[in-house]
């Protein structure tokens, strides 16, 4: 049966009609898609029923596809702001960790100046107690031993040198703090100067600490002065042996890594004592900051440690909280070379002599003490007071002279200027120097020369004995 034209044109008028308020463009769209099943419908290829259907089968359609289009952009619009969120968060924690690198940096910068201001008034305190300090160490350590054994005055003089080497121990101390005690710095590895000290620390510890050292075989090279890294393991110790005062455990860790895109060693000391609070934490660097008590620290012990570690050009860094341990870590640069051997120190050192020693100091005190000294053990003493008195008194002396004793700050001419002449008139004469502290005449800040002799003050007879006659024996 045929649609008559009427029928369909009801029918497309019907499917049509908009079922609400539509606009006019979507009515022809539809129009023009109904066109379709109309002309199929008047050729008679389609009934009046599948012409309705058709048509709205692709509303239907027209209808999934704007949802579909709907929902895309949602979620197109969803993904954008999904990662504007994201990138936003990054960027906040960029800024806050940009932030948090500048504050970090600030306060190191901050604390090290605090330090360094210190230090060059410890330094200068340290020096001018170094003269005092070589007059009544020296002279109660001379009459000490001069005293017949049975004296009852012996024991009260050697409370006063027992005083006397505790001074020269805190000026000592204070020096290294202030990067005023001279170094010898030699190429060496770490692992080996933990070793070295290795047994004497595990005695240090006690029985209800265990000592755990982890050193790493491929340790890079680093250029330090055995000595003060020797003070600086000692001091850690000590450290932390007092923070585990119901034992625990140290480790001790050599490893190689980069700081501020620079090879470095680190040495690591991790303990599992009391650790510290956040206000513990800002001061231990400074000098004669202790929680310890009276008679039981100094607060000189991370002082010389960070002393240390500056003029070895390195940083130390500690991370700490109250229960739950201290870590402190150590970057030394690395460097290229050999080993050095580090010679043992030799406890059975000679003294005595029968050469000539030309002593130059302009501290009238120091200088007598030096001459009693040395003519006490066989030498044979000349003194003078400044460089150009020395220059002439060595003019007029024929004999050898064979050590020239210089303190290294003196009125008018410094004591290398005073060795460099003295040598033209005396090329094989040894010299040796002696100073409060070091100065940058003999040393490049702070590290000797090679083969200067240096004796720093305060010494006791002996020492200044032994060191002359090292000066004469070396090759
Ligand atoms: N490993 C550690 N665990 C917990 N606290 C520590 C540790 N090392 C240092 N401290 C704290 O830092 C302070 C300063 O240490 P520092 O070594 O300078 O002085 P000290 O040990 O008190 O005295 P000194 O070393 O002169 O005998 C200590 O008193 C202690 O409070
Ligand atoms: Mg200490």
């Amino acid at each position: 049966m045929s649609l008559r034209d009427e029928d369909l044109r009801a029918a497309h008028r019907a499917s049509a009609a908009p079922a609400g308020p539509c606009p006019e463009s979507e009515t022809l769209v539809r129009a023009a898609e109904g066109r379709l099943a109309e002309v199929f419908g008047q050729w008679g290829f389609m009934s009046g029923q599948d012409v309705a259907s058709v048509e709205g089968l692709l509303d239907a359609r027209r209808r999934e596809a704007r949802l579909f289009a709907v929902a895309l952009v949602f979620a197109l619009l969803f993904l954008a702001a999904c990662w504007q969120t994201a990138r936003l968060i990054r960027e906040r924690a960029r800024t806050r960790q940009t932030e948090e690198a500048l504050r970090q940096s600030q306060e190191r910068y901050m604390q090290a100046q605090k330090l360094e201001s210190i230090g060059r008034l410890a330094g200068g305190v340290a020096h001018d107690f170094n003269n005092l300090l070589t007059v009544i160490n020296g002279y109660s350590d001379l009459v000490f031993h001069d005293l017949p054994e049975q004296s009852p005055l012996r024991q009260q003089i050697d409370q006063v040198r027992k005083a006397g080497a505790r001074a020269a121990d805190l000026t000592h101390q204070l020096l290294t703090f202030g990067r005023k005690q001279v170094g010898r710095p030699v190429v060496v590895n770490l692992n080996s100067l933990v070793r070295d000290a290795e047994k004497m620390l595990g005695r240090l510890m006690g029985e209800d600490i265990q000592l755990i050292t982890e050193l790493d075989p491929s340790l890079g090279l680093v250029m330090v002065d055995p000595g003060h890294i020797h003070q600086v393991l000692m001091n850690l110790a000590v450290n932390a042996r007092d923070a585990m005062p119901q034992g625990g455990a140290l480790v001790i860790e050599t490893a190689n890594t980069e700081l501020d895109r620079r090879e470095v060693v680190q040495l690591t000391f991790r303990d599992t004592g009391a650790g510290m609070d956040e206000s513990t934490l800002k001061n231990i660097f400074e000098p004669f900051f202790t929680t310890k008590g009276p008679n039981k620290g100094t607060g000189l012990g991370l002082a010389t440690v960070y002393g240390i570690v500056q003029q070895s050009q390195g940083r130390i860094d500690v991370a700490s909280q109250p229960g739950k341990g201290t870590t402190f870590r150590i970057f030394l640069p690395r460097v290229e070379g050999e080993a050095a051997e580090v010679p043992a120190v030799s406890s059975a050192r000679r003294t005595q002599g029968s050469e000539t020693i030309l002593v130059v100091e302009d501290q009238e005190e120091v200088r007598e003490f030096l001459v009693k000294a040395l003519t006490e053990r066989g030498y044979r003493v000349l003194q003078a007071s400044d460089g150009p008195k020395a220059l002439e008194l060595s003019r007029g002396h024929t004999a050898a002279i064979h050590v020239l004793l210089t303190d290294v700050i003196l009125p008018g001419m410094n004591g290398r200027e005073l060795a460099d002449q003295f040598r033209t008139a005396h090329p094989t004469v040894r010299v040796l120097y002696t100073s409060g502290y070091t100065q940058d005449v003999i040393a490049d800040r702070g590290v000797l020369h090679r083969d200067v002799a240096y004796i720093s003050k305060p010494y006791t007879a002996d020492e200044i004995a032994a060191k002359v006659r090292e000066a004469i024996d070396r090759v």
